[in-house]
């Protein structure tokens, strides 16, 4: 695999050996003019953060935490879309580099076969059963337009060893695969990946085209789940997402729901899948 090829959306990547957040890189340099298309990576990050005030643990090196700033020319309802754009494209590049999936169009079509990386709706990234990465997305915007919309990602790639507190809901490719990976490889193939879907979700501005891919991908699909909002539950089983991003939750076997992201949490009933 040619893995120096920053022919997909990433212009130029800035990298630092430690920093608080590459989201708050990001948003620093987005608020200095920057391009769209710049990539802010880190090898470690003191503040790294993730989906509804959690802590993204990323203190150590062997993970990839990164932050692509974008410019979309869209108004803000839409914005959120993009987090469910970026799960597709790390979930084809975890495949990828893993070379979980095989590179003529006929697989390709067929790549349910080669699958390993599932995304658990609307942006975690799991394989058997646990996340391997996240995906934090934040934007700034005037009324009927986003000014930049930065997409954080968090990438557990050699990680050895977790946290006791997630250690029995986190993985890494690393010990998926029991290979090292090469951290440059993963932002190439990301950046390939993202502007093919970016470019297909900017043709309509919603999930219409993306969205059987997706749903392929989504691992609560037919499933019993929780979702869980303003202290709330409530089981239903995940039907897939529609065309809005949101995902369909049928109730009572009968009343379908449509859960929008944001503060709401959804989960398998036995557990994090
Ligand atoms: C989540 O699953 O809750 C989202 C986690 C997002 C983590 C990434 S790591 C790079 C970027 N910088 C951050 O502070 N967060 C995101």
């Amino acid at each position: 695999m040619y893995c120096s090829d920053l022919s997909g959306i990433v212009k130029n990547v800035i990298y630092a050996v430690e920093t608080d957040s590459t989201n708050n890189m990001a948003k620093n340099a987005a608020a200095q003019n920057a391009e769209s298309g710049t990539l802010f990576v880190a090898d470690r990050q003191t503040l790294g953060r993730g989906r509804r005030g959690r802590v993204w643990q990323s203190e150590d090196s062997e993970g990839l935490w990164m932050s692509l700033l974008i410019r979309p020319n869209i108004v803000p309802e839409y914005a959120s879309m993009l987090t469910l754009v970026a799960a597709m494209a790390v979930a084809d590049t975890i495949d990828e580099v893993c070379n979980v999936k095989q590179h003529n169009d006929e697989q390709y079509n067929a790549k349910h076969q080669f699958v390993s990386s599932y995304i658990k709706w609307p942006n975690d990234i799991v394989i058997n059963g646990k996340k391997v990465c996240g995906i934090l997305t934040e934007m700034s915007a005037k009324p009927g337009k986003v000014e930049y919309v930065v997409i954080g990602i968090g990438i557990n790639v050699n990680t050895k060893v977790f946290e006791d507190s997630i250690k029995e809901t986190a993985t890494s490719l690393y010990m998926e695969y029991n290979t090292v990976f090469d951290k440059a490889c993963i932002v190439s193939e990301f950046s390939k990946h993202f502007k093919h879907y970016y470019e297909e979700f900017l043709k309509t501005c919603d999930m219409s085209m993306l969205m059987k891919g997706y749903n392929e991908r989504l691992v609560n699909v037919n499933k019993l789940v929780n979702v869980e909002q303003e202290g709330q539950k409530k089981t239903g089983k995940a039907l897939g997402i529609d065309k809005n991003g949101a995902l369909m939750v049928e109730f009572n076997g009968q009343n379908v729901e449509y859960i929008t992201a944001g503060e709401v949490s959804v989960r398998g009933i036995y557990g994090y899948v």
